[in-house]
């Protein structure tokens, strides 16, 4: 067979291709019909008696030179040629052909064991003369002995495999098989040693099994990824003169975490400034690792308790990178420096590796703030103020105090908001924020009065507001009045001490202890022979009758003043005269309307003029 073209895997050594050595062990197999194994057994290769006598036929593979492989004989045979040799079978005629006469059978071919292990083959002696068979035909087989022609062959390539970095000696990699079509009941034809020509000392192959595995002790991934490891395979059990065919083995070394962090600086600085909105990313450290994938996965956390709380950490998932993320407002005019620690540990540590603490590092950190012009700054979110409804014009209802936040510290102009209604009621210091009242208040009108101061610095357009609410409080500035309007009148045979009106009072006042009204007479030298009133202690009083005997023939009309004072301080009073009128009632004590009717009728004068109520008069009464 032609060795080169059995493909890859076959050596790329001249020498062994060229060099190799013929096997020629003889293994004869006999077989014959009709006779005795016993005569053989004496006579080994020849017979005696009558038979079939033949040499041992079998011939070695890959030998192109024709030559006489055996010869067949019968015990006939004198050699005087008075016999006729023939052969019959497989490659009679084409591979093998007998010598009529002398029974001599030559070969002309190169045969090939791998592709044909053996030919049986028919003989036939039969007597020239007569033409009869002198033997009967016999069956026998050329063997073709096997010589070391074939190269092993690796299979199931490629070959690659991946295991962990630092994996324990002798962990098994992959395993590499080759094969050989030699016959390897044949002495070594077939007999496969593998061994390594590149991968050493990291790997080294079992030369029987071809299970690859590990020869050092800690194979790092991070010095070398990817090995390729070359293995050999030879048959002759490895000596010389056989064939050898090779394998490349890819070697893929994955991650383990054998690696912590380190930062990339020992102090990193970053400016900032101080109207940085927050949740805004300050900058970014990084901590480099060597691992990969989850190995090299980081957590960041601030080593420090009281900047923790101005300046956050988190990791980008994307780049294992620590972000600082502003958590609470600068102020450059508070502190303008921060000094702290960044510490990085790896998120899965793996302590068959490294130690907790070689998983950590740490960094300084410098944020420096930086300056902004910020706007006016007021002393409170908001104001209130109260003033009294009475005030006098140019009274002082209050001061804003302002300052600039920066270090300038420029001074500061105060004004009312131009969208306040209220300009022409307050005015406001401009220098030093006091707010005056130039116009009376008046609480019943107007309860709140709300303002908009804003203050502005002088040399710059900075400027900012602030909400002042002013709450105008109550001042006694309001009579009591009657809640409305009454009627009062009395039924002809009413009794003495009956209630004839409920009345009660209103007032425009809103004293911050609530109403309370008194009724009274108004004080004479005599007592009102006819009515009274009793104050009931709930802002409302009754009007009694004093006798029983209230007749329209007497009297028909009959004027009382009553007195309502309220409780302010000073207390305000008012008097009001009822004009109580006397009617016919029916036989119910109720006093129908009509009965009123019937008298202005009958009066012919204005009910307006008759009934309503007068205010007389205010006074004002010194409380006591
Ligand atoms: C890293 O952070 C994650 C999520 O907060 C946490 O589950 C993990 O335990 C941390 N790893 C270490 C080593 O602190
Ligand atoms: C208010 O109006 C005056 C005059 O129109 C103007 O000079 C001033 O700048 C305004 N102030 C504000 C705060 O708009
Ligand atoms: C503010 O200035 C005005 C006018 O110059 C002055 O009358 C007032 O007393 C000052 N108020 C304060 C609180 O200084
Ligand atoms: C003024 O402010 C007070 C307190 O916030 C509020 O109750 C009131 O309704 C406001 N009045 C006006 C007129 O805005
Ligand atoms: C009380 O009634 C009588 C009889 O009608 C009358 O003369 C008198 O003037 C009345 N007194 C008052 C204070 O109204």
């Amino acid at each position: 067979m032609d060795l080169l073209k059995k493909g890859k895997g076959v050596t790329r050594s001249n020498q062994t291709m060229i060099s190799y050595s013929f096997f020629s062990g003889i293994i004869t197999i006999f077989f014959m019909t009709g006779f005795v194994g016993s005569e053989l057994r004496r006579l080994p290769g020849f017979r005696v008696k009558r038979g079939w006598i033949w040499n041992q036929l079998s011939v070695e593979e890959e030998d192109p030179t024709p030559k006489i492989i055996g010869q067949l004989k019968t015990t006939y045979d004198t050699e005087d040629h008075a016999i006729k040799y023939s052969l019959s079978g497989e490659g009679a005629g084409e591979i093998f052909n007998i010598d009529e006469f002398t029974g001599e059978i030559h070969i002309h071919k190169t045969l090939d064991r791998e592709q044909k292990a053996f030919y049986m083959l028919h003989a036939e002696a039969v007597d020239r003369k007569s033409g009869q068979p002198l033997e009967p035909e016999s069956e026998f087989i050329i063997k073709v002995l096997d010589i070391n022609d074939n190269a092993p062959q690796f299979i199931n390539e490629p070959y690659t495999s991946s295991i962990p970095e630092m994996s324990p000696i002798g962990t098994t990699v992959v395993q590499v098989t080759a094969i050989d079509t030699d016959d390897p009941l044949i002495g070594n034809n077939a007999k496969l040693i593998y061994s390594i020509l590149q991968g050493e000392p990291y790997f080294s192959v079992e030369p029987k099994t071809g299970i690859v595995v590990t020869s050092w002790p800690n194979i790092d991934r991070e010095a070398n990824e990817n090995y390729l490891v070359v293995i050999q395979v030879k048959d002759m059990l490895g000596n010389t003169g056989g064939y050898s065919a090779t394998t490349t083995v890819t070697i893929t070394l994955t991650d383990v975490n054998d690696n912590g962090p380190t930062f990339q600086h020992n102090l990193y600085t970053f400016a900032v400034v101080e109207s940085t909105p927050l949740g805004t990313t300050i900058g970014r450290v990084m901590a480099e690792d060597a691992d990969v994938g989850v190995n090299a996965r980081m957590n960041y956390t601030i080593d420090d308790l009281e900047e923790s709380a101005t300046f956050r950490v988190k990791t980008d998932p994307a780049t294992q990178e620590g972000i600082v993320i502003l958590a609470k407002p600068l102020d450059y005019e508070k502190k303008s420096r921060f000094v702290f620690a960044i510490e990085a540990i790896n998120s899965f540590v793996d302590t068959r590796f490294l130690s907790i603490s070689e998983f950590r590092d740490r960094t300084m950190l410098k944020i420096l703030v930086m300056d902004v012009d910020e706007p006016p700054v007021f002393s409170a979110p908001f104001y209130e103020w109260k003033v009294l409804e009475d005030a006098a014009v140019g009274t002082l209802v209050g001061t804003v105090y302002a300052r600039d936040a920066d270090a300038t510290n420029n001074p500061i102009r105060f004004s009312l908001s131009n969208n306040s209604k209220l300009k022409n009621v307050f005015k406001i210091d401009t220098n030093n924020g006091t707010v005056v009242l130039i116009k009376p208040l008046d609480r019943e009108t107007a309860a709140w009065q709300n303002l908009t101061v804003i203050a502005k610095e002088t040399s710059k357009n900075q400027l900012s507001s602030v909400s002042v609410v002013i709450k105008v409080l109550d001042v006694n500035d309001n009579i009591p009045t009657l809640s409305k309007e009454y009627k009062p009148y009395v039924c002809e045979g009413t009794q003495a001490g009956k209630v004839i009106q409920v009345i009660s009072a209103v007032d425009a006042d809103d004293p911050t202890e609530g109403h309370h009204f008194y009724f009274s007479m108004v004080p004479d030298k005599t007592i009102n022979p006819n009515f009274t009133i009793r104050d009931n202690q709930d802002n409302t009083a009754g009007i009694l009758t004093r006798r029983s005997t209230f007749t329209r023939r007497d009297q028909i009309l009959y004027h009382l003043p009553v007195v309502i004072t309220d409780s302010g301080s000073p207390a305000l009073s008012s008097t009001i005269t009822f004009t109580i009128s006397v009617c016919v009632c029916h036989s119910r004590v109720h006093c129908p309307s009509s009965g009123i009717e019937t008298l202005t009728l009958s009066l012919g004068v204005n009910m307006q003029a008759l009934l309503g109520l007068s205010i007389c008069l205010i006074t004002i009464i010194e409380s006591l």
